[in-house]
């Protein structure tokens, strides 16, 4: 294991006010995308959304790395530049994201655990081979009446470090990813207890199979509301109980925290990075790593449509900017 490499990466991932752009929807969770705009889901029309924001002007300025679906790793762009070295030659790290999707867990019902784990190793030497040098990995944490169950975080918990470990032997630095959800009807402290008991189990697991902490990321929910909840946290208590329950769970020897958006809007994700950064001297980088609130905007702006290239770019390019600014606290839209 390279322990200096894994840092670095780590390190790079969040320094100089950079975050993620998550692109790395599966092709059914794309397929749902492009209908929203009326768009075939063919790998080229998949391709050809990719590549414009990949080659947005600028991109390099607040994008540190991409976390790309193992069919774009592969992919070439329209004029047969492979997408990896788009980025590569934008500054950009590729990532790859590695697990096989949350399915139904055993014993559990409703709940789920992510598969992937099956010839990983494997999979992770070929993609380092193919550029990339971290990955990723996401559990699914669902919070309703019955729900999380001790035996859906544990086991979860377990996966992830296994996958960690095994990223970590490969050269890869491991996102890791418990997402506590926000579609039900809790509130706020639910969702903080919630998140705080899923942090511990994954911090125990990490510990328990060596993972190198120096050589990873961490990537969690806000705490938030759940979206049918008749009570809506503002914008300074969801930053405030973010930044406890990550005080209380995450170690200051992981280099970053990049946040999930998770169905926040576009402005609510940057606005609490924002406050988060603002008002906290925090021992940690703290950056985003979104899909939904970098992406929303340009999608509907492109709608497939070779002529609104440009103006999508400009979409995409002024939420990565937003939220580059949140990593230094200097956005300043706080309602
Ligand atoms: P969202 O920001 O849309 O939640 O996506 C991030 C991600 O990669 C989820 O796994």
């Amino acid at each position: 294991m390279n322990h200096q490499e894994l840092n670095q990466t780590a390190v790079a991932m969040v320094a100089d006010n950079k975050g993620l752009l998550a692109a790395d929807e599966s092709t059914g969770t794309m397929g749902k995308r492009m209908d929203a705009i009326g768009v075939e889901n063919t790998e080229d029309n998949r391709r050809d959304y990719r590549e414009f924001m990949f080659r947005a002007p600028g991109i390099g300025e607040y994008i540190s790395g991409v976390i790309l679906f193992d069919e774009t790793i592969r992919q070439k762009a329209a004029d047969g530049t492979p997408l990896v070295k788009i980025m590569q030659d934008a500054g950009i790290i590729p990532g790859i994201k590695v697990d096989a999707g949350a399915k139904p867990l055993p014993g559990a019902p409703g709940e789920t655990i992510t598969e992937g784990l099956d010839g990983l190793p494997a999979r992770v030497d070929e993609y380092y081979k193919l550029g990339a040098r971290f990955a990723k990995w996401r559990a699914v944490i669902d919070i309703t009446d019955e729900a999380p169950t001790s035996h859906a975080i544990h086991t979860n918990a377990h996966a992830l470090a296994r996958y960690a470990k095994i990223c970590q032997e490969g050269g890869l630095c491991p996102i890791v990813e418990p997402e506590v959800l926000m579609d039900g009807n809790h509130d706020i402290e639910t969702c903080q207890e919630v998140t705080e008991g899923v942090l511990n189990a994954v911090f125990g697991e990490l510990y328990a199979q060596e993972v190198m902490l120096e050589g990873m990321i961490l990537k969690p929910n806000m705490v938030i509301a759940g979206k049918k909840c008749p009570t809506q946290a503002g914008h300074q208590q969801v930053a405030d109980m973010t930044v406890q329950t990550l005080k209380r769970c995450v170690p200051a020897a992981v280099p970053g925290i990049m946040f999930l958006s998770g169905g926040q809007s576009e402005e609510d994700a940057t606005v609490h990075l924002d406050l988060m950064n603002a008002g906290y001297d925090l021992p940690w980088g703290l950056s985003f790593s979104y899909g939904r609130a970098l992406q929303a905007s340009a999608l509907s702006t492109w709608s497939g449509k070779a002529e609104n290239v440009a103006a999508a770019q400009a979409a995409f390019i002024e939420r990565a900017a937003a939220n580059s600014k949140a990593c230094a606290g200097t956005y300043g839209k706080a309602a």
